[in-house]
């Protein structure tokens, strides 16, 4: 029987605990190597199976083959991790977690990262980080107003509202669909304390212009980059021109891993920060509130699990069960993590398809500029773009309701941009009706523009020529049907 509490090496798997303690060595030596035999035996099929099924999957036929606006990309790779991993059935977290977290860490380029099950919970683990009464006086408070933006996903700003917090709503961008940074001073007051925005669609936010901005008030800054893993913005603060990938200009950035986003696990997302004051935090909220930081399946990493005194605890209290947050549990699973190992090792190549693809769609639509406004990407940014994003303007003989149903009735999948506006959902009634527990600079015009206005299609890196001709093609043919040509 598997011990409990034993981690499985990181280099081989670990088979050895399937032995009898009773076995002499000779015959424990032979049934490792057939355990070992068997599960080489079992990822050969596994290959064998996946290369079989995607043959089986067939050309792009026009018309009938669906153009997904996103989907998961994988090979072998990633079935075979997810085999190996079920074969360790360590199922927590565990060797294939910590190699993520550190390959993830790597690529984005920061010191620090934490994987948690979902890119909502990524939020939530960085946001609740904010709150923690370690920071002290930095902390944000129930009362404390926090800047986002309106036009976007819900859960960049459930945290906030969850923590007591005021989200203080700023408008959009018409050209870049982010945030409107000419609101930001006016979304200041004195109960402001952090600034937490989403790089939407891929498309960085003009983050020199929100930096100078939270450096100036002394604010925290996360970045919610679930949709722009992989985009790159040129940051011109320091002494030389500095391009780095987004995600790492903020105190505390966010990952999702969900099947649509640049990489997947399933379920699946990250927090990831340079400061090891806040990832030993958010690791915290992650982990049940607790203080100790073993890994799974490990006991006394401190060296002093018995000599803490903390809280009005007893002296020595096991500090495996001392809790200095009312966190959550937040973790990822080996399984998923996993499938991201593999993942990661894609994700240049699969930003490079984003990047290619998003081009080729505004190049063979660029003639179409006179019903259509097509996002630009930040200046001084190389987005790796989540979504091509269209808005259909005021004086097309078309509305988006014509547009998105041409395109879904020919087998192209459309999205509109999330929420549209935030405020205007059912989730804000309470609140609006009792005109408290949020502030919105404006009237949000642009925002409200995008709800009524904009959809997007996929740019991933499943889609290959043939899907993206086709979709043009289908654009082109909705708009000469209204006399656009
Ligand atoms: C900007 C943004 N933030 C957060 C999330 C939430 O991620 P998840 O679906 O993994 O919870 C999403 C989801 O697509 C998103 O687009």
């Amino acid at each position: 029987m598997t011990s409990a509490g034993q981690e499985p090496s990181a280099v081989a798997p670990d088979l050895r605990s399937n032995i009898d303690d009773e076995d002499s060595p000779a015959s424990a030596e032979r049934r490792l190597e057939s355990a070992r035999d068997i599960r080489q035996r079992i990822i050969g099929l596994v290959e064998d199976y996946v290369a079989a099924s995607q043959r089986e999957e067939g050309p792009f036929v026009p018309g009938r083959t669906p153009v997904r606006y996103a989907g998961r990309v994988y090979d072998e790779r990633e079935v075979t991790n997810l085999v190996n991993a079920s074969l360790d059935f360590w199922l927590t977290e565990g060797r294939y977690s910590a190699m993520l977290e550190k390959a993830l860490a790597q690529f984005v380029g920061v010191g620090f990262c934490r994987l948690v099950n979902s890119g909502s919970s990524a939020n939530l683990a960085a946001f609740s980080s904010l709150t923690s009464a370690r920071l002290g006086e930095r902390r944000v408070q129930r009362g404390d107003e926090v800047i986002t933006l309106a036009a976007g996903f819900p859960t960049t700003v459930a945290p906030i509202v969850q923590h007591g917090a005021v989200p203080v709503f700023v408008d959009a961008n018409p050209r870049t669909a982010n945030v409107d940074i000419t609101q930001l001073e006016e979304a200041f007051s004195s109960r402001t304390r952090a600034v937490m925005f989403a790089h939407t669609l891929g498309n960085p936010f003009d983050i020199d212009a929100v930096l100078t901005f939270c450096r100036r008030h002394d604010l925290w800054l996360v970045e919610d980059n679930c949709d722009a893993l992989g985009s790159r913005y040129t940051t011109q603060l320091g002494d030389a021109p500095d391009t780095r990938y987004t995600g790492t200009f903020g105190d505390l950035a966010t990952s999702s891993f969900y099947p649509p986003h640049h990489m997947t696990t399933g379920e699946g997302g990250a927090v990831y920060t340079d400061s090891e004051e806040l990832d030993d935090i958010a690791a915290s909220f992650r982990d049940w509130g607790r203080d100790c930081y073993c890994k799974s399946g490990k006991d006394n990493t401190c060296g002093i699990r018995f000599e803490h005194q903390l809280g009005e605890l007893p002296f020595g209290y096991d500090h495996k069960y001392t809790y200095s947050h009312f966190g959550y549990n937040l973790k990822m699973t080996d399984l998923q993590a996993s499938i991201g190992l593999a993942q990661i090792a894609k994700v240049a190549d699969f930003g490079a398809a984003r990047r290619r693809n998003f081009a080729y769609l505004r190049e063979n639509l660029a003639h179409l500029g006179e019903v259509f406004d097509f996002t630009e990407a930040t200046p001084r940014s190389d987005p790796s773009w989540f979504g091509f994003l269209a808005t259909v303007r005021e004086d097309a003989p078309f509305t988006r309701g014509d547009i998105v149903s041409y395109l879904e009735g020919h087998r192209v999948q459309t999205r509109m941009l999330f929420a549209g506006n935030l405020v205007r959902h059912p989730c804000f009634d309470e609140m609006r009706e009792r005109k408290s527990g949020y502030r919105v600079i404006g009237d949000l015009p642009v925002t409200d523009r995008l709800m009524e206005r904009a959809f997007w299609v996929g740019v991933y890196p499943g889609m290959g020529i043939e899907h993206l001709d086709y979709m043009i093609e289908q654009f082109i043919a909705c708009c000469d049907s209204f006399g656009v040509h």
